[in-house]
């Protein structure tokens, strides 16, 4: 019975293998003869979701309400996150971001200047607001991690295990050095990982990490020094990992969750009275654009983009992020530009996406997008891009074959306020909180969102490995 033809083998393998030596005769026959054979073995066996209700209705008699949802948080040694951020100083190329490790990577708070411009731009209780730093959304969702209601020290009743590693923080201290100094911590952390008891129920597959920077730092092409970062998601461990990132390379295992922004309230109230005042703010310009430009890009159509902006006078304001007045840095003046301007515009910079998407979003300002994969992130963003925003492909922009002031002035008023609407709609989902809120002044914020959406990916994943270990046991 060992030698099964290719062909036969493969429809055998569907089966729980203990049966296999009862059914697997009239298989062999159903296979040649019968054409429906796939459903009718289903029948025989218990689903999926049928399995998944054994496991859910053990343990608990009362309804559990988290139940599916256990997230088991690694104890990581301290080299993989903490002794990274306390080190923080003594690395070159780190030194100017540790200021903005502080609040569990919120950073240091707005605070009121002599005129007062702070509570007039940003809501009263400025106390939720923070001088984020776009890069530290690993530390930020670690923080939120352990505050998240549906922890378990019982890694068997997990459905997910997170992993808190700061994988931007490790990569980017190594800037420039030789590749097996920028391998090393991941190489050790995939061992230390693969030697967990929790590596075993779904060789990793379970597990989910967050770095706060863009997923090409961790997928360098070959090993030569010359080469851009390291190879973290190339290595067999991480490939079976789920990583969440500010921007992604669409690989299957990876997913773009929003760039942090300056807000972090912690009540649905705060967000709700932040909502109405972007929505009655009276905007004086049509257009506006946040940004430096980038001389050393050929391809980059920053240039033009400014140029244009210029150009339009008063109905674009262009606030020059490349100058020394440090007024693009300052949140205040970049969140007055925003609540100040009816259109953003997000052109592409050193990467794809802009972290200047996520905060005038938050100031009610519909987005412009030059390229469609800058709006990447489908967990969080409607669908339907034209929904919330407009788009002016990169290309006619560098050939100047379009005004961009002409084509926005043409939309009419009735679309900008549908725009807006939606735009304010997704302001919720943005944000990251301040942990600790509970009950119904919780906000569902981007954290709650991926995390929901790391559980669903791994259930389905569960499912598909039920069908895999069928296959592996014949
Ligand atoms: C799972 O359990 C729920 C509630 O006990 C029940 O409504 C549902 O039909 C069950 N699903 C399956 C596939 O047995
Ligand atoms: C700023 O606001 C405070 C109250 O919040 C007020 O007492 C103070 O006079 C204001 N200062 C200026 C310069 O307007
Ligand atoms: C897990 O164990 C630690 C240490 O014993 C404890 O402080 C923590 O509250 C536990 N967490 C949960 C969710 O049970
Ligand atoms: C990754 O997952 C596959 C399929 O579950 C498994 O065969 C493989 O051994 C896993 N890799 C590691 C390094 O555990």
């Amino acid at each position: 019975m060992k030698k099964f033809n290719p062909r036969k083998r493969k429809v055998a393998r569907k089966q729980s293998p203990n049966l296999l030596i009862y059914i697997l005769p009239t298989l062999l026959f159903w296979v040649l003869f019968v054409p429906r054979i796939n459903q009718t073995v289903t029948y025989l066996f218990p689903s999926y979701q049928e399995t998944l209700n054994i496991t859910l209705k053990t343990k608990h008699e009362e309804i559990d309400t988290c139940a599916g949802r256990y997230v088991y948080i690694h104890n990581l040694p301290s080299r993989f996150n903490e002794d990274l951020i306390e080190s923080c100083e003594s690395y070159a190329e780190l030194r100017n971001k540790c200021k903005y490790l502080v609040n569990s990577g919120f950073g240091p708070p707005i605070l009121e200047d002599e005129h007062n411009h702070t509570v007039r731009v940003l809501t009263t209780e400025t106390d939720s607001w923070y001088s984020t730093n776009q890069f530290m959304l690993e530390v930020i969702f670690r923080e939120k991690m352990r505050h998240y209601e549906c922890l378990t020290n019982d890694s068997s009743l997990s459905s997910a295990v997170f992993v808190p590693f700061y994988a931007g923080f490790d990569g980017r201290r190594f800037w420039g050095y030789n590749v097996k100094l920028r391998d090393e911590l991941g190489e050790d952390l995939a061992q230390w990982l693969r030697e967990r008891p929790e590596w075993t129920k779904m060789h990793g597959r379970d597990h989910f990490f967050v770095t706060g920077r863009v997923g090409r730092d961790f997928r360098r092409v070959s090993d030569q020094d010359s080469d851009w970062g390291n190879k973290l998601m190339r290595l067999p461990e991480f490939e079976n990992m789920t990583m969440l990132s500010i921007e992604t390379n669409s690989c299957s295992n990876e997913f773009a969750v929003p760039y942090p922004t300056y807000f972090h309230p912690k009540t649905k109230t705060e967000v709700r009275t932040w909502q109405r005042q972007v929505r009655t703010v009276q905007r004086r310009y049509l257009f506006s654009f946040v940004g430096a430009p980038r001389p050393e890009m050929e391809e980059s159509i920053r240039g033009e983009v400014i140029k244009q902006c210029l150009a339009s006078q008063e109905r674009c304001k262009f606030l020059n992020c490349d100058t020394p007045s440090k007024d693009c840095g300052n949140p205040v003046k970049a969140m007055e530009v925003f609540q100040d301007s009816v259109f953003c515009l997000q052109p592409p910079g050193d990467t794809t996406t802009r972290r200047s998407t996520f905060d005038s979003v938050l100031a009610g300002c519909i987005p412009v997008f030059f390229r469609l994969n800058s709006a990447q992130y489908k967990w969080h963003f409607p669908v339907d891009h034209t929904k919330y925003s407009v788009y002016i492909s990169e290309d006619d922009v560098r050939d100047g074959k379009v005004s961009i002031e002409k084509i926005l002035s043409m939309i009419n008023e009735e679309d900008v306020l549908s725009m807006r609407n939606e735009v304010e709609k997704i302001i919720p989902k943005i944000i990251y909180a301040k942990p600790g809120a509970v009950g119904p002044e919780k906000n569902e914020d981007a954290f709650e969102i991926a995390v929901s959406r790391v559980l669903e990916r791994v259930s389905s994943l569960f499912k598909n490995q039920d069908n895999d270990q069928n296959l592996g046991m014949t």
